[in-house]
């Protein structure tokens, strides 16, 4: 089923803004939601210019209340098909540093973690009570396995994972699909602050449409691309000294968070 009326964070940039153009047409309803007013309009005005009925949101993930006030409304003026939990940022270990900043951390998880509660709870008893909708939350391959050079980072999307599959359990007996994303890396302004090798990189437009077809599948994990993600996954069956051996070996540098946009100027 393609859907009609559809939620996305994190639309102003990267995956979220390539899925919004992704389902751009006519006959869909989108509402976009970001914090960079200027990036968001243009987003919509894109999506707005393949025919789709565009609402955008300047909201931060972050704040429960105005979330709930937003996407609530948004939902009863035309209730959801799908929403796409995406907004998220990136954090890691400086160089040579034993911990994070502590900041940074506190910063990942009210975004990454937090932001998707914000985004997921307020449709779940309107979805339940029709019976039909689709959540999908757009996880990581870190959140498969932690890694050392960011601890926080795989904490959130470990975290998201095991949200979606507890959902997914509650809801798909209520008429509720639970769908999650295990990207692994997208040409995306997130992805251009980390400087490591990038196997099976892709571009948001590609990562979009994977995910825009396995949404409409209904599949209820969507990993990509598949020889990382079995890597990955059989990685876990390694005793654990013998894989942070192999993750010894591999150089990674993440910045601090990548926050492009302070709370001051929400
Ligand atoms: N790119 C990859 O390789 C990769 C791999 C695995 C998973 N992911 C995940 O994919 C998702 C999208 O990332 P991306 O690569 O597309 O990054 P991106 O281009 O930096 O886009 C991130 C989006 O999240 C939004 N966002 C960040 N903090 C927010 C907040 N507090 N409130 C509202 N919106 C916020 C940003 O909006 P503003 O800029 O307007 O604030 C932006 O639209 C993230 O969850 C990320 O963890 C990415």
């Amino acid at each position: 089923m393609i859907a009609r009326s559809i939620l996305i964070t994190g639309a102003s940039s990267g995956i979220g803004r390539a899925l919004a153009l992704a389902y751009a047409a006519p006959g869909v309803r989108l509402a976009l939601l970001g914090r960079d007013a200027s990036r968001l309009a243009a987003v919509a005005e894109a999506a707005r210019a393949k025919g789709a009925v565009v609402e955008a949101g300047t909201v931060d993930v972050r704040d429960r209340l105005a979330m709930a006030s937003w996407i609530e409304a948004a939902d009863i003026f035309q209730p959801f098909d799908l929403a796409i939990a995406n907004a998220g940022i990136t954090t890691g270990l400086a160089p040579g540093a034993l911990t994070e900043d502590p900041e940074a951390v506190r910063a990942i998880l009210a975004t990454n973690l937090v932001g998707v509660l914000n985004t997921a709870e307020p449709l779940i008893a309107p979805m339940c009570a029709r019976g039909t909708g689709q959540l999908a939350f757009v996880g990581s391959l870190a959140g498969l396995h932690g890694l050392p050079y960011s601890p926080a980072y795989c904490v959130t999307k470990a975290g998201v994972h095991a949200y979606a599959e507890s959902l997914r359990g509650r809801l798909e007996p209520q008429g509720v699909l639970v769908s999650l994303i295990i990207a692994g890396f997208v040409k995306t302004p997130l992805n251009d602050s980390i400087d490591a090798m990038k196997p099976g990189e892709i571009t948001d437009a590609e990562a979009a449409a994977l995910i825009k077809r396995g949404l409409s599948k209904g599949k209820a994990t969507i990993a990509f691309p598949w020889f990382l993600y079995v890597l990955t996954r059989l990685g876990r069956l390694l005793p654990a000294r013998v894989y942070d051996r192999i993750m010894a070996g591999v150089t990674v540098t993440v910045p601090g968070t990548q926050e492009r946009i302070g709370p001051e100027n929400i």
